[in-house]
């Protein structure tokens, strides 16, 4: 006997390849519960106990690989390292071992998801392709915090199958009475989560009782062994039921002659001759091909990859969605999510991150908090933020249109991943309940006067000067005197300034982590606006977090951002002290102020760095508008772009 501990760093690279295998009855299952309720026990106790047929299923993927068709082996193989680079690119790296073993009944693999602090994280990942939960409870301790709290994320994942594993029961000396108890206690919590079956079953782990053989010191108890019921428990095929999806991962085109979508079937069946869809444009075709790991066959269903061809040449490329005609994705760029925040940043509305849903990656922001769950008592309480292990029930706002399906109808279709776009690391999971309408209805207007005839009419190139530094540091003073000597020259000008914005627009914003990424996010949107009207626009705002001037200069056209860099030492601002500020914040009587108590995170790439001890703001004015001539923003604008 044999068996294998795989610590992988993708979980769809193995599910993939499990899922493409052809197999018997097979059961995913996550083990979890209380850092000490005995679950490496458990799991050592399962593989060592049972009959365990192992199956080198890594030698057989090399095996596999090799017997591929013409076609067959080269897609395949790209496949495959196109999916594993992708998730290292996006810094994915998921703490989960799956361990494969296999009983003459089925085949198993179980998520181990290690315990600590990443708990939460761990366990989404795990639960994410599981149909079954083994929840461990310590006879002696009953139910604890979390306990509870894996209960609920393995219900809001979508497991519908849990064994309450009542684990130790020779330590209460086989008491029928303590497993009652414990029993009628989680029945009774569990009653709203939506299990199909609960079975709870009392074992000792460590002498085997029940794992895989009855215990006779529990005549008891008449239920099954863990295993007896792992074999036998009926959890059904939602991938396979679900209607089609196909999420293009790569568009195979060796020549001119072929154009194939390659990937794997994330739910669904589907055969030659059928009508798809690809969701977005609403473009439909008939299937021509499908070619599978061994060459071309009539149909295939969820967890293989293949390459499918079509009978018309439409426009397809990696990221979009091939569905079923009869039974169509939704297509939203708002909806409503649940989302498991995994950062130790808190997850802040308004920033903005990745989203990769599917194949496709978009940019997003959550544009509300609804609630947060707390997930020891399940009430609804209101947040601004989240931070590490928190769930919360919110409003996203996509850069694009993305299809979907309800978390609930599908699994694969209905949940994201979020990565932060400094880092490139994951931070967060989401399931998505259902599409926002409010946008649907709401079209960009086309204007008939644009960007370009504004500028032309004012004789300008729009930009905006974006200065960042310390609250003191003379970013104000700065672009005051930049916009006298570009007003004197003729420019149309506009500054919007922190103090200012924050008696209006933004009066409702105090100086919270939060409360300034929506603060930048308004005056970015904003400064848009003024750039559009033609104008040459000055922003003087602290603006301490990169994720935020980034996101403003991604609204702005190529070249329109500058970012001005007004670099004054802590000490030297505090010296100043224009407003008396820095000496109430060391006197506590201002919070989270900016470099004594809130971070400010200094621009690595700024267009203009401008040392500022012992300069003349004069001179650093003129640097600027040398700058913006250098660059034709101060010659006469036309359209054709030249100066004239
Ligand atoms: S930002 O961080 O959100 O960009 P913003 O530029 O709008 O800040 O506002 C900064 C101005 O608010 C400072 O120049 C200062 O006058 C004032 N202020 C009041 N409280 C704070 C604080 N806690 N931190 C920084 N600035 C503060």
């Amino acid at each position: 006997m044999t068996n294998v501990n795989i610590q992988e760093n993708t979980e769809t690279s193995v599910t993939d390849y499990i899922l493409a295998q052809e197999t018997k009855d097979q059961l995913r299952f996550l083990t979890c519960g209380s850092v000490d309720d005995g679950k490496s026990t458990l799991i050592g106790r399962l593989l060592y106990d049972s009959k365990l047929i192992f199956e080198d299923q890594l030698a057989s993927l090399e095996r596999d690989s090799k017997k591929h068709g013409t076609v067959g082996e080269e897609i395949d193989l790209a496949l495959l390292v196109d999916g594993l680079e992708a998730e290292r690119e996006q810094g994915i790296t998921i703490d989960v071992a799956y361990r494969f073993f296999a009983t003459e009944k089925r085949k198993f693999i179980v998520a181990d998801t290690p315990g600590h602090e990443q708990y939460t994280r761990n366990m989404a990942t795990g639960a994410s392709t599981a149909d079954l939960a083994v929840l461990l409870v310590d006879a002696r301790n009953g139910l604890m915090v979390q306990t509870r709290r894996h209960a609920f994320i393995a219900s809001l994942l979508g497991i519908r199958h849990v064994v309450l594993a009542i684990n130790k029961i020779d330590l209460v000396g086989y008491s029928e009475e303590r497993f009652e108890e414990i029993r009628k206690e989680f029945k009774t919590f569990a009653n709203g989560f939506d299990f199909e079956t609960l079975q709870a079953i009392p074992m000792s782990a460590r002498y085997g009782d029940n794992v895989s053989a009855r215990s006779e010191k529990m005549s008891w108890f008449s239920g099954p062994t863990l295993l007896e019921h792992l074999e036998s428990v009926e959890v059904g095929e939602h991938a396979l039921e679900a209607p089609f999806r196909f999420p293009v991962q790569w568009v195979n085109r060796p020549n001119l002659d072929f154009r194939g979508y390659s990937g794997t079937i994330a739910s669904g069946r589907v055969n030659v001759g059928e009508e798809l869809v690809v969701a977005g444009p609403a473009k439909t075709s008939k299937v021509e091909k499908i070619i599978g790991a061994g060459g071309e066959v009539d149909s295939a269903s969820a967890g293989e990859a293949v390459t499918i061809t079509l009978e018309d040449e439409i426009d397809i490329s990696r990221g979009d969605l091939l569905s079923s005609t009869a039974s169509r994705p939704d297509v939203a760029d708002q909806f409503a999510a649940h989302v498991i925040w995994m950062s130790d940043e808190p997850l802040l509305p308004g920033r903005s991150y990745l989203l990769k849903i599917g194949t496709r990656t978009v940019t997003a922001t959550v544009s509300e908090i609804k609630h947060k769950i707390n997930v020891n008592t399940f009430e609804h309480v209101a947040g601004k933020t989240l931070e590490l292990n928190e769930i919360a029930f919110c409003n996203f706002a996509l850069s694009s249109s993305v299809p979907f399906d309800p978390y609930e109808a599908n699994r694969s279709t209905g949940s994201f991943i979020l990565i932060d776009r400094m880092s490139n690391a994951t931070v967060g999971a989401g399931m998505i309940w259902f599409a926002l309408r409010r946008a649907s209805n709401i079209h960009w207007q086309a204007l008939a006067v644009d960007k370009q005839a504004r500028s032309e009419k004012l004789g300008q190139k729009p930009a905006v000067l974006w200065f960042t530094g310390l609250s003191g540091s003379g970013k104000s003073t700065i672009a005051s005197i930049v916009e006298k000597k570009l007003h004197i020259d003729g420019r149309h000008t506009y500054t919007l300034d922190g103090d200012n914005v924050r008696h209006g627009l933004n009066k409702d914003l105090g100086f919270t982590d939060a409360d300034r990424v929506e603060n930048i996010r308004r005056v970015g949107e904003v400064a848009k606006l003024f750039t559009e009207a033609g104008m040459l626009t000055l922003v003087s705002f602290i603006s301490p977090f990169r994720s935020e001037r980034r996101m403003a200069r991604d609204l702005m056209g190529e070249g329109e951002f500058i970012e001005v860099f007004v670099d004054t030492p802590i000490e030297e601002c505090r010296k100043r002290d224009p407003k008396g500020l820095y000496a109430k914040a060391d006197r506590g009587e201002i919070k989270n102020f900016t470099g004594i108590d809130s971070p400010y995170e200094a621009p690595e790439n700024a267009e203009i760095h401008v040392k500022n001890v012992d300069r003349d703001p004069e001179d650093v004015a003129e640097e600027i508008i040398g700058y913006l001539r250098d660059r034709g923003f101060l010659s006469s604008y036309s359209s054709d772009g030249e100066g004239i």
